[in-house]
């Protein structure tokens, strides 16, 4: 019997996938919308603009006019849990962008990518290799500080290895955050310590979701913890998910909401914890498959408990 019809056909679905992967699935944008049972009872929801991981570059024109077309969701606050460029050109076109959405209450931390350009690898790899060593390249070569200032001058929050307090719709926010621990940038010892009980709600933000960092902020007793970094897993299988994180966090978890520890009884205080599966890809990787790029407009709710 001879193989070559079966190899041939075998070919042609690969590519069409990957063709689908790389040209359609990577630029169908998803708004998920989830309620979290966060508030004090009684007080007003909160809607929360939790976006992540643009790994935006320059030319990447479908991702930027979805970006902008976010302000019409009318946010009480914008979250943005990192690696925002992939490109030293990327910053001003990711701002112009945000456009008035930067004119609301935000806060912002870095990831990985925010401070080193992607490097031409075997985007296969991602599937059994942790990008962490990869990225750890000595001075960062991408505009990051360009980034932030800019960000933090529209009166967005600093939270790399900071707190800091927002007034976001009717809500006194204390808030606190890390940088990349991906990166090893995390210095949780400089925010650690419990939040105010006063404030309405205690918001921790992280770029990726590493389970030992997760937890100081679940001791600690943080509400609802926002992270992103995984990318939902990016090449998921269908009825099953992820199959990599690229973290500590386990595939169950790559993407959406959940509770942090995973396990244990419904009313024991844990947080929330919300990943988001991102907006785009590495350059070098650049594809998603059954794992649309997103944003999640998050409806803080009171708790029911
Ligand atoms: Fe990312």
């Amino acid at each position: 019997m001879r193989p070559r019809p079966l190899i041939g056909s075998t070919t042609a679905v690969g590519a069409a996938v990957f063709g689908y992967a790389t040209v359609v699935e990577r630029n169908r944008f998803a708004l998920r919308h989830l309620d979290v049972p966060v508030l004090p009872p009684g007080a007003r929801p909160l809607r929360v603009l939790h976006i992540s991981d643009a790994h935006l570059t320059p030319g990447r024109h479908r991702l930027l006019s979805w970006i902008r077309s976010l302000d019409a969701l009318q946010p009480d606050l914008v979250v943005n849990t990192g690696d925002s460029i992939a490109h030293p050109e990327a910053v001003l076109p990711f701002l112009e962008a945000l456009g008035p959405l930067l004119d609301r209450p935000g806060v912002f931390v870095y990831g990985s990518n925010d401070l080193y350009s992607p490097i031409p690898k075997n985007p296969a790899r991602y599937l059994w290799e942790t990008s962490a060593k990869r990225s750890r390249r000595g001075v960062p070569d991408l505009p990051w500080a360009e980034l932030g200032a800019a960000m933090e001058a529209a009166g967005w929050l600093d939270a790399n290895n900071r707190r800091g307090r927002l007034k976001a719709g009717d809500l006194d926010i204390d808030v606190a955050g890390v940088h990349d621990p991906h990166l090893k940038r995390d210095r949780y010892e400089e925010i650690a310590g419990p939040p105010d009980p006063a404030a309405d709600l205690r918001l921790g933000v992280l770029h990726s979701p590493e389970p030992a960092v997760l937890d100081r902020f679940a001791d600690d007793g943080y509400d609802l913890l926002l992270a992103g970094h995984t990318h939902g897993g990016q090449v998921c299988l269908p009825w099953f998910g992820a199959l990599v994180t690229n973290c500590g966090i386990e595939p169950d978890r790559a993407r959406g909401l959940h509770r942090h520890p995973a396990d244990g009884p419904d009313d024991d205080g844990r947080p929330w914890l919300h990943v988001s599966a991102g907006l785009g890809t590495s350059p070098w990787a650049p594809f998603r498959l059954f794992c649309r790029p997103e944003a999640s407009l998050l409806t803080l709710v009171p708790r029911t408990n």
